[in-house]
């Protein structure tokens, strides 16, 4: 090997202790002084691509290349981040996963990653009784809620479908269809189309004028899909919606679900964190009727991504997602079922990192009091905005937040309708090009609007008057 101190404990030692302190100073920089530092330092993407090369000829210092990725990336601990649902985690989060990282066991099988099977067992038993699941429940952690919805939903499939699709092919039987309401994330549809049902395997159903899915409709659309020749299995609830965070009516739903012997799913990918506050628990009464539910903590409990739960409220459709047996690694069909512990078996990934240790060592070191704090000040802080955003003459609300989405638009002065859309499109990014804050934007009913997710723990209420003041500006 070229470089001898790349093993080195002592040379990792100091260049490691460096990073903290880079990180820690980058850290205190973006909290201390948000007006002055940009939230996102704009460079369009080709600038971009000129300023890393592919020449690995020679060796770089890490430190300078450490700083440099700082100072060019999108500032997600900035108190004026309100974008994307992607969470400002937890610095020692942050840490917990170096240590993955380093230990290096992923966990497809026991012996490759014994602490974290037990770790994410440990942590999945505790979101499944918050969600009101019973010890029957069991599930997996996974990379992210496009593949944990996915995972989900292939275990639907086995259930319901009727005949062998792991087996057999998808062509063995009726082509099949679920129900999700139009405001659904779009990796419901794409889960759909890699399962190989098609466009029509999704048939959406209307939501209401609070963009939740409308129960009214749930008995009509069925029907059309049935009469058309499809095999209805499933029908999935958001909770919440990305676009403006709306909870559908999961008891409306969960009765339509065993009326018709569906499968329930709740993509509570951003939304179930939620549950753990005692005031905003009851919107999510019937998410315990679930068949499946999927749980991200890279946005709600502030761990870096991806840590993704996939929870069955019967433990034993957690082995129906990959029903395919691999004998080399998990051995025959009852000890398939006994071992808990070859997390691989149940999981999309193969190799994964250590993400039962990151999510649990990030509830244990925090006790799960400060993450229910966490959610409900988001949410409350969602309702000020609204609030705010309602006082002001210029702004209109899209539709009042359920959770910690708030979706509005500028309205300017004099400004004819029809230009609107044009605007927010124009303010959205002065401001964003600017440096100033980090939001964007969602189509809705009536036009473009601006969107925030109030997802930062360092965001306040005297930051949101600064938006408003920017939007004006721009
Ligand atoms: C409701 C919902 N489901 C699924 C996803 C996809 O999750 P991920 O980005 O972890 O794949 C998102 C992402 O924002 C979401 O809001």
């Amino acid at each position: 090997m070229h470089n001898s101190d790349a093993f080195n404990p002592e040379v990792f030692r100091q260049q490691a202790h460096a990073v903290v302190d880079l990180l820690a100073d980058y850290l205190q920089k973006v909290q201390e002084a948000p007006a002055t530092e940009p939230v996102l330092p704009w460079t369009p993407p080709h600038e971009m691509l000129q300023r890393w090369t592919s020449d690995f000829d020679q060796a770089r210092d890490p430190q300078g290349l450490i700083r440099d990725v700082i100072a060019g990336s999108n500032h997600l601990h900035h108190p004026h981040y309100v974008g994307h649902q992607v969470t400002s985690p937890l610095p020692l989060s942050a840490v917990f996963n170096l240590v993955s990282s380093l230990l290096n066991n992923g966990s497809a099988v026991y012996e490759m990653g014994n602490v974290s099977s037990a770790m994410e067992r440990r942590a999945l038993q505790w979101m499944a009784r918050r969600l009101g699941f019973d010890d029957k429940a069991d599930g997996v952690l996974t990379s992210g809620g496009s593949a944990g919805n996915l995972t989900a939903l292939l275990a639907a499939r086995q259930a319901k479908a009727g005949f062998d699709v792991w087996q057999n092919g998808q062509d063995a039987g009726r082509p099949l269809t679920l129900l999700v309401s139009d405001q659904a994330h779009y990796c419901i549809k794409r889960a759909v189309q890699i399962m190989g049902w098609g466009e029509a395997g999704v048939v959406l159903v209307p939501s209401d004028a609070r963009y939740r899915l409308d129960p009214n409709r749930l008995e009509e659309k069925f029907h059309e899909a049935e009469a058309s020749g499809r095999q209805v299995i499933a029908v999935v609830g958001s909770a919440c919606s990305t676009a403006t965070g709306a909870i559908d009516p999961l008891q409306k739903i969960a009765d339509f679900a065993e009326r018709h012997k569906l499968w329930f799913h709740v993509d509570g990918a951003h939304g179930a964190s939620f549950v753990l506050s005692a005031k905003l628990r009851e919107k999510f009464v019937g998410i315990e009727r679930a068949d499946s539910v999927v749980w991200d903590a890279h946005k709600m409990l502030l761990t870096p991504a991806l840590i993704t739960a996939v929870i069955f409220r019967n433990g034993r459709h957690s082995y129906e997602s990959f029903a395919q047996k691999a004998t080399y690694l998990f051995g025959d069909e009852q000890a398939r079922l006994e071992n808990w512990y070859d997390v691989g078996m149940r999981t999309l990934e193969c190799t994964k990192n250590m993400m039962g240790f990151i999510l649990y060592a990030s509830l244990a070191s925090y006790g799960e009091g400060f993450f229910a704090q966490y959610v409900q000040d988001m949410a409350d802080l969602a309702q000020e905005f609204a609030h705010m955003i309602d006082e002001a003459p210029d702004f209109e609300l899209a539709t009042p937040p359920e959770a910690n989405i708030v979706c509005f638009r500028y309205l300017g002065q004099g400004v004819a309708e029809k230009d609107l859309d044009a605007l927010q499109e124009r303010v959205r990014s002065r401001v964003v090009t600017s440096g100033a804050f980090y939001l964007v934007q969602t189509r809705l009913r009536g036009g473009l609007f601006l969107r925030t997710t109030l997802i930062n723990p360092e965001t306040n209420e005297e930051h949101l008057h600064e938006l408003l003041r920017a939007l004006r500006q721009a």
